[in-house]
């Protein structure tokens, strides 16, 4: 049980986004969060790595009860979840190669040398060879959000956070995306939670999927248990049918 969210609410203002969310996350296994827009899938995330903190309830990763870190405690927290932004936030006054770079740089005791190889072996695993120099302005948007991944996975976190990682990108990337998220999960064991709209993908890469809804999980389940559910709103998403919604609220 690596990642918990417990009896968490979280209101923006009257915004009330979270109520009374539960979510486990296993160890070793990836999750995929989908739900309408604005159904809060990010601030579900966010909540993960300490970016937005619950109002009540509990966010507990690797052990750890986020809300209790102090920032030192958080910085070593971050180094183990890597975040796949959903809008890639590399810095733009940085190269490819200094934003890959950026978290690598926090570890003490990391070589120059370590940190060149490291950039080049995470930027081909997305297949940006060779763009170390360029600047986040000249690359297109799908090259950035690939240039994020390469980013998150820099530093070998256990945990990976992925925002719709393969939102926009052409249907031979999104392949080479999935495949790397099986890949990390495969050969490294890390933990991933994917939130995606892409269901096709989620079927690919997923153990469990959770749907999102009101505020709290409304359905969870293995990739089969999520196709055959005749769950009036899952159907609906997943089918794209906004009557069949309707009439389930
Ligand atoms: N920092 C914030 N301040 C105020 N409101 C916020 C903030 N972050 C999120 N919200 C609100 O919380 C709700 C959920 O937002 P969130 O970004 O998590 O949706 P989402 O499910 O990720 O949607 P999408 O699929 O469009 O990315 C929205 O109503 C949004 O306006
Ligand atoms: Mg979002």
């Amino acid at each position: 049980m690596s990642i918990v969210l417990r009896d968490v609410y979280r209101a923006f203002g009257t915004n009330q986004v979270l109520r009374g969310l539960d979510l486990e996350v296993q160890d070793g296994e990836t999750l995929s969060v989908i739900g309408f827009s604005g159904a809060g899938k990010s601030v579900v995330l966010k909540h993960m790595v300490g970016l937005i903190r619950p109002d009540s309830g509990d966010v507990v990763v690797d052990g750890k009860n986020v809300n209790e870190l102090d920032v030192e405690e958080l910085n070593a927290l971050r180094r183990d979840v890597g975040y796949v932004f959903q809008f890639a936030a590399l810095f733009d006054s940085m190269s490819i190669a200094e934003n890959v770079a950026m978290g690598l740089r926090r570890v003490p005791g990391t070589y120059e040398e370590e940190i060149v190889s490291r950039v080049r072996e995470c930027l081909a695993l997305v297949e940006l060879e060779g763009i170390e120099d360029q600047y986040p302005s000249e690359l297109s948007g799908g090259m950035v959000k690939r240039a994020g991944l390469a980013r998150a996975i820099a530093t070998r976190p256990k945990y990976l956070l992925y925002d719709e990682p393969t939102t926009g990108l052409d249907p031979v990337t999104v392949t080479v995306i999935d495949r790397l998220i099986v890949r990390m999960k495969e050969e490294l064991g890390v933990t991933g939670i994917v939130v995606t709209h892409d269901i096709e993908s989620a079927y690919r890469i997923s153990d469990r999927i959770a749907m999102l809804h009101d505020g709290r999980i409304r359905i969870c389940g293995t990739v089969d248990e999520i196709r055959g559910s005749d769950d009036p709103l899952l159907r609906s998403f997943l089918e794209g049918r906004p009557e069949l919604a309707k009439r389930a609220s």
